[in-house]
Order: C-alpha cells, then sequence, then structure tokens
C-alpha cells in the first residue's frame, strides 16, 4: 500500500483537493491499494464518468474484455473514507511476435481519475506505482494507447511500437510503450492480443472468493 501525504503534492493542490472533495480527501492525504471486488461498482461507475459510454468500444476493451488483470496489478487510490478517486489496471498481452514466439508484455489501462479530482497529481502517483510494481514483478515492458503529451512524463513513447497493431481502430501515435527491461520489445512486431486468465473460470471463481472472504491466495 502505498500511502501519500500532503507534503508529497503540492500544498495549493491538496487546498484545491480539500475543496473540490471534502469528503474523499482526509487529513493524511490518500492511499494506493490493491482492487479488490468491493471497488468494481465505483471503479465501472468511475469510469463511466471520466471516459463516457464509448469507454467499451475501445480497441484495447477487446483485449481486456473476458479476462482478468494482471496478478498484483489492479488498483485503486482512495480517500481515507474508503471513497474511490482513481483506478488502473495492467493486462497480460503477447506484444506480437519475434522469430514466431509471442514477446510478453502488458497492457495499461483504463486509468481514470474522478473528475472532481483531476489534475492534482493523482493519476501520476498511480503510473509511477503500477509501473514500480510491474517492475518489481519482472515483467519486461508495459504497452498503452493514449496520449503522448501525457504519458511522457512516465517514460512512454512510440520508438519501439511502429510495428505493433492493436485488434481494432487505434492511431499508430498514440501506441506507446516502455521498455522495463532493455530491448524486451525490441524486433516485436503484428497483433497485440490478450493472454491473460480469462475471467469466470473455476480458478477465477475461487480467487474472487478467497479475495472477498480475506483469505491470502
Ligand atoms: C488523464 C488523467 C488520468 C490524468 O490524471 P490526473 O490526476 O488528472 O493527472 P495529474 O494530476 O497526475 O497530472 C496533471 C498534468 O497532466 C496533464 N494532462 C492531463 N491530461 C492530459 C492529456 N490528456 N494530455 C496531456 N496532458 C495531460 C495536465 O495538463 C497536467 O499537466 P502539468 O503537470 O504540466 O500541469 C485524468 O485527467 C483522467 O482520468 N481523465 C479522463 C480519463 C482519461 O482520459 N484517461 C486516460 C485515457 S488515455
Amino acid at each position: 500500500m502505498l500511502h501519500v501525504s500532503p507534503s508529497d503534492l503540492a500544498a495549493s493542490s491538496i487546498e484545491a483537493l480539500r475543496v473540490l472533495v471534502p469528503a474523499a480527501l482526509p487529513a493524511a492525504g490518500y492511499v494506493i491499494t490493491a482492487e479488490t471486488p468491493a471497488h468494481v461498482p465505483a471503479r465501472e461507475a468511475l469510469l463511466d464518468r471520466a471516459m463516457g459510454p464509448g469507454r467499451v468500444r475501445k480497441s484495447s476493451e477487446v483485449i481486456r474484455r473476458g479476462r482478468l488483470p494482471a496478478d498484483g496489478l489492479a488498483f485503486a487510490a482512495t480517500g481515507l473514507d474508503q471513497s474511490l478517486l482513481g483506478t488502473l489496471r495492467l493486462w497480460h498481452v503477447a506484444a506480437g511476435t519475434r522469430d514466431g514466439a509471442p514477446v510478453a508484455a502488458l497492457l495499461l489501462g483504463p486509468l481514470a481519475i474522478e473528475p472532481s479530482a483531476q489534475g492534482l497529481g493523482l493519476g501520476g502517483a498511480l503510473m509511477r506505482h503500477a509501473v514500480g510494481e510491474a517492475k518489481r514483478l519482472g515483467h519486461g515492458a508495459i504497452l498503452l494507447v493514449g496520449d503522448p503529451a501525457y504519458y511522457a512524463r512516465f517514460g512512454f513513447s512510440c520508438a519501439s511500437t511502429a510495428r505493433l497493431a492493436m485488434p481494432g481502430p487505434f492511431e499508430q501515435h498514440r501506441l506507446l510503450a516502455l521498455e522495463l527491461k532493455a530491448g524486451a520489445l525490441s524486433a516485436a512486431g503484428g497483433l497485440i492480443v490478450g493472454t491473460g486468465r480469462a475471467a469466470g473460470s473455476r480458478a477465477t471463481r475461487a480467487l474472487q472468493l478467497s479475495q472477498r472472504v480475506g483469505v491470502a491466495a
């Protein structure tokens, strides 16, 4: 769990956040935790508010649909009153192939911050936490589709994505990647496809149940 104190954010930002979401921002700041099943209804409502109903038609959604996020890489940012302020998940994919073999990577998204709390550093905090965890867990590269002007600050670029494609309409200049291990995406080319565990399998239901009752799995 990442604790972020007010000193981590500009004083003016903290003050603005208190004004905008007085119930959501406790004096101690906010926390980034692993997403749990209890976050799901608020997460879906937040995604609808932040991204609109068209979010389910994105090419990234084709990759995510029916699958679970990568283990340990689904995050929730909450106020200390437990209200959801931000969501970010990462998914197992094959970033095309190299010499005929799938290239393992992660797809990042969706990232969304509660509209009344945007522009105050929460998105950045979630991104840095997620990238750090993905690296700690030994993943080689992260892909995403998003605004280069936002994601460049976290090291993402289109330098290694020119030969990759999404399974649906996408803008090539918005297909970005960050290599966590040097050369992880070199010579990778082709279609990005989901490779994560299917949601709804017996193993998945058991995992979800264990999480609901608080059993370590
Ligand atoms: C994009 C989003 C996640 C950023 O989170 P946030 O908490 O608002 O962002 P932060 O406070 O960490 O960063 C703010 C900075 O990012 C910049 N920024 C935000 N969105 C941007 C965008 N789409 N393109 C370029 N810069 C952007 C701001 O101008 C600000 O810049 P500054 O630091 O130079 O002042 C958030 O605004 C959001 O949820 N938007 C709606 C959903 C969405 O678009 N998700 C991303 C899909 S690709």
